[in-house]
């Protein structure tokens, strides 16, 4: 396989995960129940557009390269609770950013400004696994975190 085909899977792949996060985040806004159904419901619902568009931007870049936009999702999640849809958002967004990653590998056998859209799009893509990582707590602080003399509380 050339290393323009390669690119052209890589990217159809990455375009499977998008489709994957309409739908998925999409479903979670529309199952929210309890004190978190406000801002989360915008908050996937958010998601859920910027997926789409991101589906349409990738499918234009294959397209112009010759390739066929892939219509398969990848794996869509479904969680009844706010927690595990933050949990299913943080592990489809680490999915599709390593396809990314791996499709910059092959991003000089497609033409410059795909590479450089790319780059771009990798560190846009970086901040929502960053923002998932604070929002499912697997990082979190304490009081042990804190300077000494820092935590004035009581
Ligand atoms: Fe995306
Ligand atoms: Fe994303």
């Amino acid at each position: 396989m050339s290393r323009k085909d390669t690119f052209l899977e890589k990217m159809n792949e990455a375009l499977s995960w998008e489709l994957a996060g309409i739908v998925q985040y999409m479903n979670h806004a529309t199952m929210l129940t309890g004190t978190e159904k406000s801002h989360l419901e915008d908050f996937f619902e958010d998601a859920s557009e910027e997926a789409l568009d991101h589906s349409q931007i990738v499918g234009h870049k294959i397209s112009a390269l010759g390739g066929v936009p892939t219509v398969e999702p990848a794996r869509i999640r479904q969680a009844a609770d706010p927690e595990g849809m933050l949990k299913a958002a943080l592990k489809l967004e680490r999915e599709a950013l390593q396809t990314y990653e791996e499709a910059l590998e092959y991003a000089d056998a497609a033409n410059k400004g795909t590479a450089f859209w790319l780059e771009d799009h990798i560190s846009e893509e970086q901040e929502h696994v960053d923002e998932l990582i604070l929002l499912t707590k697997e990082v979190s602080f304490g009081e042990q975190d804190l300077p000494t003399g820092a935590s004035q509380t009581g």
